[in-house]
C-alpha cells in the first residue's frame, strides 16, 4: 500500500486485464508509443470511489504504460523551459482573475494534436464515457492542461466548480514527476465533503487522482522543486467559455 495517501486507500488495480474497453494503438513499429488498458472492474472502482468518499487516488502507470508518461513529461518540460506556459487565473473569460496569493502555477492547455495528448484524450474519453454509464453524469465533453508548480508555487484551498453551477463535474490530476521525495513537498491535500484533511497525495508520475468537482475542496501545498501535472475536468456544458 501507498502510504502517501492516507484515506481512501489505493484503488488496487484490476487483475483481470483481458477485456480491453480501450485498445489504443498509436502509430507502426517503431513509433507505437501507447496501448492504453480500461476494463469495466477499473472503472466499476472509479464510479465506487466518487460515489463513497467523492474522491480517489490510484496509480494508472500501468494502464497508460510509461512510454506515455516520458512523452507527456517531455511536452510538459519543454512546455516550462520555452516559457510557453500561461500565469493562471482563477474563472474565466471577463471574470478572469490572477491573484498570485492564491494560486502561482503556470499552464498550457491541451489540444489534443501530438501524439501523447491524442492518447491521453482517448484515455479521458474512455473515463468519460465509463462514468456515464455508471454514475449518470451526463457529462459531456472534458477540458484539460498541462501545468507548472516551480519552487515555493502552491494553489491553496478551493473547489473546482461552484455548486449548482454544474459545469465542472469530475476533476482529474495526473502527475508526471519521477522519484518525488517527502521533501519536495508539493502535495495535494485532499478534504472530505465534511471538510476535514483526508487525503495527502504524493505527485510522482502515473498516480491519479479523481474528484468530483463542487463537492471536494483541495489544495496543492507549496513545492519545493518543479511539480508537472495534468488537470482534467469532465463538464456538462457543451459550448465552452472563451478562455
Ligand atoms: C487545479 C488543481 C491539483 C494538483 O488545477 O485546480 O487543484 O495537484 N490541481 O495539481
Ligand atoms: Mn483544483
Amino acid at each position: 500500500m501507498d502510504r502517501s495517501v492516507i484515506f481512501p486507500e489505493q484503488v488496487t488495480p484490476a487483475r483481470d486485464l483481458s477485456v480491453d474497453q480501450c485498445h489504443h494503438v498509436r502509430g507502426n513499429g517503431a513509433s507505437v508509443i501507447s496501448r492504453i488498458t480500461i476494463n469495466d472492474t477499473w472503472l466499476d472502482e472509479l464510479a465506487d470511489g466518487l460515489a463513497d468518499h467523492g474522491w480517489l487516488a490510484t496509480d494508472i502507470s500501468g494502464r497508460l504504460g510509461a512510454r506515455l508518461l516520458d512523452e507527456l513529461a517531455a511536452e510538459a518540460g519543454l512546455l516550462d523551459r520555452t516559457d510557453s506556459m500561461k500565469k493562471a487565473g482563477i474563472g474565466r473569460g471577463r471574470d478572469l482573475i490572477r491573484d498570485s496569493s492564491v494560486r502561482r502555477d503556470r499552464i498550457a492547455w491541451l489540444q489534443g494534436n501530438s501524439t501523447p495528448q491524442g492518447a491521453l484524450f482517448d484515455f479521458f474519453e474512455a473515463v468519460r464515457a465509463g462514468l456515464n454509464q455508471r454514475l449518470f453524469l451526463g457529462l459531456r465533453r472534458f477540458e484539460a492542461h498541462y501545468a507548472t508548480y516551480h519552487s515555493g508555487d502552491f494553489y491553496r484551498k478551493h473547489l473546482d466548480s461552484f455548486r449548482g453551477r454544474a459545469l465542472r463535474v469530475v476533476s482529474l490530476v495526473l502527475y508526471l514527476n519521477e522519484g518525488w521525495r517527502p521533501e519536495d513537498g508539493g502535495e495535494l491535500q485532499v478534504f472530505s465533503r465534511e471538510d476535514e484533511v483526508c487525503g495527502l497525495v504524493m505527485p510522482e508520475k502515473g498516480r491519479m487522482v479523481l474528484f468530483l468537482s463542487e463537492e471536494i475542496p483541495h489544495e496543492v501545498l507549496p513545492a519545493n522543486r518543479t511539480r508537472y501535472s495534468i488537470a482534467c475536468w469532465f463538464r456538462q456544458d457543451e459550448v465552452p467559455l472563451p478562455l
